[in-house]
């Protein structure tokens, strides 16, 4: 079985760990590796400041509350996205409104978003869908003049570029996961990037249960959301080899878009010309018109040892999501993605010669 992903890691990872544990690094408020971590992970994505945490969706959690919105408040987010850009929403009482896709990325429709902004508006949630970036510049400028807040979910494009710059320097906060499936990981982890130091100093006490002076008077409700020291050493050992990571991905994009390229049926993963995907998972989708059934070539595949995973299911069909009461919006791109598009196994220790085998199954399946 080809599965859709495998976690690489090494003797550098575990003789990191190792050390963190030697040192005594067992929790997430002491000792040199959650610093190290933080100022190597900001520095790589060309913001000032790192906070890290226990996971993605903690990481986009805390952001919101950092906001400091009011209930029934309203956040844009990408409408085709894991269910984690919209919790953050919902957990802060706030209202999510879906951003329909566009169909070439699958990132969100820029041209919808103005017409989805009322007064209620307090900030918008760009996914970078796969690794692929959104227009961050176009969005900001969007953003800039309605003066709503930015916070990127960036936790599928460490490293992607847009207009040269990396995604994740461009909100004022950005939110990475570190999951076993991500570009780097440290098994469970997260980090919130931003340029803004008092927005920096608020999320690492949000962090840390909103420790201030006295110790223990506490002003606000926060949160443990904290990473270990053990897990942010073997994120540092991980920071060694992102680049290389990224190239690999390239690589194996390259190769699908070679073997898959002349199949009608299919819709390819593009690279816009201002873009640098860095194909967090090669993502694909059949095209409506010829009629085959997504599920079943799931399943096909499957019996040929190939193992695939559905797009999200837009937030727009959540329950919880439209069950609230000024809930709002239809995603008909959306839809289609989740309906018709599947990822494919995208591990960066697969061959060529397995992507040729992947590609061989598809063509046969697709004739
Ligand atoms: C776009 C997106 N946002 C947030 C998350 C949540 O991250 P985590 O699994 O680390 O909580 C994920 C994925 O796992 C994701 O794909």
């Amino acid at each position: 079985m080809i599965p859709v992903f495998e976690p690489q890691y090494d003797d550098k990872e575990i003789n990191l760990v190792v050390a963190a544990l030697k040192a005594g690094e067992i929790s997430g408020t002491f000792g040199k590796y959650i610093e190290e971590f933080e100022n190597l992970f900001a520095q790589y994505s060309g913001c000032k400041y790192g906070v890290a945490v226990s996971n993605g969706t903690t990481a986009l959690h805390m952001a919101v509350a950092a906001l400091e919105i009011q209930r029934g408040d309203e956040i844009l987010v990408s409408a085709s996205t894991n269910i984690a850009s919209a919790l953050c929403v919902y957990h802060n009482q706030g209202i999510t409104v879906p951003i329909d896709s566009e169909p070439e990325t699958w990132n969100l429709d820029i041209s919808l978003i103005e017409k989805l902004i009322t007064p209620k508006t307090k900030a918008i949630i760009p996914v970078h869908l796969f690794g692929h970036p959104v227009q961050m510049n176009d969005l900001m400028k969007i953003a800039a003049k309605h003066k709503i807040a930015v916070i990127e979910d960036a936790a599928e494009a460490h490293g992607a570029l847009c207009d040269g710059q990396k995604v994740g320097s461009f909100g004022d906060m950005n939110c990475f996961s570190f999951y076993a499936n991500k570009i780097i990981t440290t098994g469970e982890g997260g980090m919130i990037t931003t340029n803004n130091s008092e927005l920096a100093e608020k999320l690492r006490s949000l962090r840390n249960l909103g420790f201030a002076k006295p110790r223990f008077l506490h002003k606000v409700p926060a949160f443990n959301f904290r990473m270990t020291g053990m897990q942010a050493a073997f994120g540092v050992g991980q920071m060694s080899k992102i680049d290389q990571v990224i190239d690999q991905k390239r690589i194996l994009a390259q190769w699908y878009t070679h073997e898959l390229e002349s199949i009608n049926a299919l819709q390819l993963p593009i690279e816009k010309s201002w873009a640098k995907n860095v194909y967090w998972m090669y993502g694909v989708k059949l095209k409506k018109e010829f009629g085959f059934n997504r599920d079943k070539l799931m399943q096909d595949l499957l019996a040929e040892g190939i193992d695939t995973r559905t797009f999200f299911c837009p937030m727009s069909r959540q329950p919880f999501l439209y069950e609230q009461k000024d809930f709002r919006g239809t995603t008909p791109v959306a839809d289609d993605l989740w309906e018709n598009g599947f990822y494919l196994p995208s591990s960066i220790i697969l061959t060529q010669k397995e992507v040729q085998f992947i590609g061989a199954a598809l063509k046969k399946l697709l004739a």
